[in-house]
């Protein structure tokens, strides 16, 4: 009988997991079936306690569920507890327990992007400070062995208590985002966690790069459009540009691994998502 797997949210219909997850079991073979679960706000406990009835293997959790979501599970791994969010569960023999694999997803991409085993004696900027930011920051914190994770957001106090949170100490500094435009020739790693030039709102960017170093890279998790304003900008100042493609790829790529414990083919994945977004 085929596996189960599937991603829930609210709404779900424009999710590309589906497509990349299927194409993923088909090419190893796997006997299995990834389907996207729209489940209206008053219903998630009684959706999840019907996946759990299916004895699904695995599930992906995204917005807006992902912090609801660890009500309803067995355990939490240490470093989602300190994200507080999950988006990935995994069946571990009737148990359910809940992972954050965004946050290694993006890092392990980043990594990939950048030809390096680590972060060191990089300074990093992160724009923005809500769900994506922390899960961004703590994992980079404990993972990355960056020099310095400083970060910028419209809300200066949101900024502050992310910091403060932050299981790790980095030595960060909180700034205004005209601060960070002023000062961006510090950092060598530029990384955009708003929703700040997302489709349909291209022609938005969350900062000017007019003094971004040359050579450093900016790095944007939206990867609809793949190339947002801001990676734009990046380019025609002589910095490197790495799309959100990457983040959601790995994210998915960590999740597939833990469901199934075949490491799968990354291109095969990524490749199915740039053919649903063009
Ligand atoms: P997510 O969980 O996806 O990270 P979120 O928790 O809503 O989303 O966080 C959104 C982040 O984007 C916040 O840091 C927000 O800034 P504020 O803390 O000041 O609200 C930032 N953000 C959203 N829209 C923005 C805009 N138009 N300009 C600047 N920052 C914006």
């Amino acid at each position: 009988m085929k596996e189960l797997y599937s991603v829930i949210g609210y709404p779900i219909g424009h999710s590309l997991s589906p497509h990349m997850q299927n194409a993923v079991l088909d090419y190893h073979s796997i006997d299995g079936y990834y389907h996207a679960f729209e489940i209206a706000p008053e219903k998630v406990e009684e959706g999840i306690k019907g996946l759990k009835a299916l004895n699904i293997k695995g599930f992906n959790v995204t917005i807006p569920y992902k912090v609801k979501v660890m009500d309803f599970l067995d355990e939490i791994d240490e470093l989602a507890r300190e994200i507080g969010a999950v988006n990935t569960v995994v069946n571990e023999n009737g148990r359910y327990v809940g992972y954050n694999t965004d946050g290694d997803g993006y890092l392990q991409s980043l990594l990939t992007f950048l030809g390096r085993s680590s972060l060191q004696d990089q300074s990093v900027l992160i724009l923005g400070a809500g769900g994506a930011a922390r899960a961004l920051l703590f994992t980079i914190a404990a993972k990355g062995q960056a020099n310095c994770i400083d970060i910028a957001n419209r809300t200066l106090s949101k900024a502050q208590e992310l910091i403060t949170s932050c299981p790790i100490d980095n030595e960060g500094t909180v700034l205004s985002i005209t601060e960070a435009e002023e000062n961006l020739g510090r950092y060598d790693i530029i990384i955009n966690t708003t929703a700040v030039g997302m489709s349909p709102n291209v022609e938005e960017s969350p900062l000017s790069l007019q003094h971004v170093k040359k050579g450093a890279t900016v790095s944007d998790i939206i990867y609809n459009p793949l190339e947002t304003k801001l990676l734009r900008e990046a380019k025609e100042r002589g910095a490197l540009a790495h799309t959100g493609i990457g983040m959601f790829v790995m994210q998915g790529a960590l999740a597939f691994e833990k469901w199934t414990g075949v490491q799968p083919n990354v291109k095969v994945m990524e490749d199915v998502v740039l053919r649903h977004l063009q």
